[in-house]
């Protein structure tokens, strides 16, 4: 049976636009978006996509039409909301390492809220505010030190991680924050990992917010708003699928009764599974103990298996028997370098094969490794297909380089 995205088979993608190329269905995008409205309905929460997930102009500006805030890391990520259409006053900054630069723009731009992640980071945010005459609004980012039960390096809410501020500090710290003149404290938050797959470690998180809130409010310090970041996993492989309506509901029972408003930061649950990347097999290969099957993608075009032994789901667009035990490698010269590693696939050079949750952490996470030029992005919506990025050309590669010796 043809392989197809929405109406458009990717064999006809393949051909038309090359590979390896990113394929987006925008109906995936929009059931996801509408399906964190509808389970969320009764807090209806502000939802500030996580722009680091996915970052095309065309998916933000999909988002930003569907209602959505933006969850930013950089000036670059506020800048490219702005391009695609989003509203500066549903921006959430947050990331440990603000640069003063980045500060003023986000301040005359008129973003919603600084999540900020440490004491030095407040005097940073004020100084600066103080400068251009305005006042920041500002979150704390506490650290709950849960355990969000997901691989060590996508795991964010720990004592060892380097985001947030301690529970033990953060009194002290909305304190400090409250009396600096030129910031004004607005709400609390904290994001706790990545892909995850029980949610209760989101509620245990919540829970203990809430008593800092209420230790906060006893002090005149009254929130605003708390932000409990992103973290909802998707099923690559045969993980659960993680429960939304728990999430929600305990959430509800949490929050109902107060007068916070409620942000998330959801990334990958938006957009992971409407994406899918097209790889071409270049060879067929026997090696000495295993057998290759060698690709046109490769580790700079999806560095999760490689970075989080992260599992993707591999299908041939072709049917083929029997299936045997394979690497699925790219070009790259590095022995990381693959998408999948003993996977039972048949598959002959010329085959076109779909990487299935390629939507999030994949095109954003993309390099230039090898002088390998990005690959071309594709929106798909029913019969109509877009290009939202065009391939790269060998000359961009070395367009901003001089050869000056
Ligand atoms: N908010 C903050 C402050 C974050 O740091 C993140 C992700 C999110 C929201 C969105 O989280 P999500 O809903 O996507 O789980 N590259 C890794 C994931 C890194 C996540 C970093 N922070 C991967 O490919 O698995």
């Amino acid at each position: 049976m043809t392989k197809m995205c929405e109406q458009i088979s990717f064999e006809d993608l393949a051909q038309q636009f090359g590979t390896p190329l990113y394929v987006y269905s925008q109906n995936e995008l929009s059931t996801a978006f509408s399906r964190y409205q509808q389970t969320f309905s009764a807090l209806k929460p502000l939802i500030c996509y996580a722009v680091k997930a996915n970052s095309n102009l065309s998916i933000l500006r999909h988002f930003a039409q569907l209602g959505s805030g933006f969850d930013t890391v950089s000036g670059g990520e506020i800048a490219r909301v702005l391009a695609a259409g989003g509203a500066a006053d549903k921006i959430i900054y947050s990331g440990v390492g603000k640069s003063v630069a980045e500060i003023e723009y986000a301040l005359t731009v008129g973003i919603k809220c600084f999540n900020v992640e440490s004491l030095p980071e407040l005097d940073r945010i004020n100084e600066v505010a103080q400068r251009l005459n305005k006042v920041a609004p500002i979150s704390l980012r506490i650290n709950p030190d849960v355990d969000a039960k997901t691989h060590p390096y996508i795991s964010t809410g720990l004592k060892a991680n380097k985001f947030g501020i301690a529970m033990s500090d953060a009194e002290r710290a909305f304190v400090y924050a409250h009396s600096l003149p030129a910031l004004k404290v607005i709400g609390i938050d904290c994001h706790i990992g990545s892909q995850l797959i029980d949610l209760s470690p989101l509620i245990e998180a919540c829970e203990r917010l809430l008593i800092l809130v209420d230790k906060l409010a006893q002090q005149n310090i009254v929130l605003q708003h708390i932000d409990l970041g992103g973290g909802v996993g998707i099923v690559y492989h045969e993980e659960q699928t993680p429960d939304l309506h728990f999430y929600a509901d305990e959430l509800t029972k949490l929050l109902q009764q107060r007068s916070l408003n409620l942000i998330i930061e959801p990334g990958r649950s938006l957009v992971g599974q409407a994406g899918t990347l097209l790889t071409r097999v270049e060879y067929v290969k026997q090696g000495e103990e295993k057998n290759f099957v060698i690709v046109d993608a490769a580790m700079n075009d999806l560095i999760r298996p490689t970075l989080y032994e992260a599992y993707h789901h591999i299908e041939n667009t072709v049917f083929r028997q029997p299936e045997i035990l394979v690497d699925v490698v790219g070009p790259i010269c590095e022995t990381g370098d693959f998408l999948a590693q003993n996977r039972m696939l048949a598959a002959e050079q010329g085959d076109l094969l779909l990487v299935h949750g390629a939507g999030a952490y994949a095109a954003s996470m993309a390099s230039n490794y090898n002088s390998r030029c990005r690959a071309a992005e594709i929106l798909v919506n029913g019969k109509e297909v877009k290009l939202i990025r065009e391939r790269e050309k060998i000359d961009d590669l070395f367009a901003n380089e001089r050869a000056l010796l």
